[in-house]
């Protein structure tokens, strides 16, 4: 099998390298961060993923799977080499590529042989071509007539479930043009195109689009059934009924029309700002992508005029908020919906008592623990004298929470469900008001 080696050790590294040794290739993960590595190399993963301190340690065991902070031991030792560095967005939106870069520098200073370099970050549309012609650019200067192919192959993971996206794909993009290129990352990811994943070729251009318009796309369904959320409210509908109905239609789909407090996460916002920023660039805006973004900075403020609205006020009152991070089983709160409702509470002046079941000690980051914002050790203990719970993000374990024991700790028996995870009517039997997102209030 293929030896291979991953450049960035971050969640898509760390996750598509190690499921990519489960297949039975021979993975090396290098990573800058020592630290890392030396907790990696006993199977400590450092990020909160379902089932994949397993399988680092499995493949560990096995031999197959490697870290080191060796990058030329690394680059020597493979054929194949995926960057897999974060590309964070700057301050206009664009995507910042100097980690790419720099990866890709390095390689063509130092390599002795033929190679493949997949680039596996999101890079915005030309990165790879622009690659290819900075390792061709540096091979000359060395005077090196060997050949390295760079191919685009974007991941499609979803935070907390990626072992099982990565072992059952919808599809595998694979950006290239050289058929020997192509075979070789066949090869690597032999175990899917023996299953019948259907793999798309395509030129290197589109395959970087492919990501951004998936993920685009994706967050376009979830601002349209938000800002409907909204229309619901105010004319007396519901949202999810609406969603159940429009999402029997085969040609719109039931899934990513779960109304709530906006989409967060590490790809999602970035992607969108990169595409649109991209789009400007290339004097083809894209409308629906500027659209979405601003829907979802409009839902997210929305959330915290609901809550005030609700109260009247949320000076001097205290808010149990249950859930931070941006989504449930994961530890991440970048980009977290979350962040925004707090920044907006704590700007009107409340006072807060947060759980979440893993995001606590990455939302520390962002806001210490401080008289306003007190992180507490279970749902009970945050709701304890709070004058209002709100639920924002959808763990399973606030999904059968004690109402009778919420009822008798709570000041006031108001619940703000911003993931609509409760029937409204069960709520309202225990005595509480009940407010969702797009449902009859
Ligand atoms: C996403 C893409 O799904 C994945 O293919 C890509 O590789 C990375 O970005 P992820 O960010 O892990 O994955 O989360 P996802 O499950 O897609 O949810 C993104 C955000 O949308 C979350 O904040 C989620 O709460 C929100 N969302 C999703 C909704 O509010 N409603 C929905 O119906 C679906």
């Amino acid at each position: 099998m293929a030896k291979i080696c991953f450049v960035g050790l971050g969640y898509v590294g760390l996750v598509t390298g190690t499921c990519l040794a489960d297949f039975g290739n021979h993975v090396i993960g290098v990573d800058s961060d020592k630290a890392r590595i030396e907790s990696l190399a006993q199977g400590i993963v450092p990020f909160y993923e379902p089932g994949l301190d397993d399988y680092v340690a499995r493949n560990l065991e096995n031999g197959r799977l490697a870290f080191t902070d060796d990058l030329l031991g690394a680059i020597n030792a493979s054929r194949i080499i995926f960057i897999a560095v974060g590309t964070p967005s700057s301050s206009d939106g664009s995507a910042n590529l100097d980690a790419v870069f720099n990866a890709a520098r390095f390689i063509a200073e130092h390599v002795t042989d033929e190679k493949i370099l997949v680039v596996k970050s999101t890079v915005p549309v030309g990165t790879c071509s622009d690659i290819d012609r900075l390792v061709r650019g540096i091979l000359d200067q060395r005077g090196l007539a060997i050949r390295v192919d760079v191919v685009s192959n974007p991941e499609f993971l979803r935070e907390g479930t990626s072992i099982y996206d990565f072992t059952h794909p919808d599809k595998v993009v694979i950006g290239t043009e050289s058929a020997s290129a192509q075979e070789a990352l066949k090869q690597v990811y032999r175990v899917l195109y023996l299953n019948e994943t259907p793999f798309v070729f395509v030129n290197r251009e589109t395959s970087e689009l492919i990501k951004y318009a998936n993920n685009a796309f994706l967050a376009m369904k979830v601002s349209f059934i938000n800002e409907l959320s909204g229309l619901c409210e105010k004319v007396g509908a519901n949202v999810q009924d609406l969603a159940r109905a429009i999402g029997r239609d085969g040609r719109i789909g039931s899934k990513f029309l779960h109304a709530g407090p906006g989409y967060g996460g590490s790809c999602f916002p970035k992607d969108t700002k990169a595409l649109a920023y991209m789009a400007n660039k290339a004097e083809n805006p894209l409308k629906l992508v500027e659209a979405t973004i601003a829907a979802n900075e409009d839902q997210k403020a929305r959330m915290v005029r609901k809550i005030t609205d609700k109260l009247g006020t949320v000076t001097g009152k205290t808010l149990a908020i249950l859930g931070l991070t941006f989504k449930p089983n994961t530890d991440d709160v970048r980009d977290s919906p979350v962040l925004d409702i707090i920044e907006g509470l704590l700007e009107k002046g409340a006072v807060l008592k947060v759980f979440d079941p893993m995001g606590m000690k990455n939302m520390q980051v962002y806001y210490p623990h401080n008289s306003k914002i007190m992180y507490c050790n279970s749902e009970y203990s945050a709701t304890e004298s709070s004058d209002a719970l709100i639920i924002t993000t959808e763990w399973h374990q606030f999904r059968n929470l004690d109402f009778t024991r919420l009822g008798s700790i709570l000041k006031s028996k108001i619940i703000f469900d911003l993931r609509n995870i409760y029937d409204p009517a069960l709520i309202r039997s225990f005595g509480f008001e009940y407010i969702g997102v797009g449902v009859i209030s």
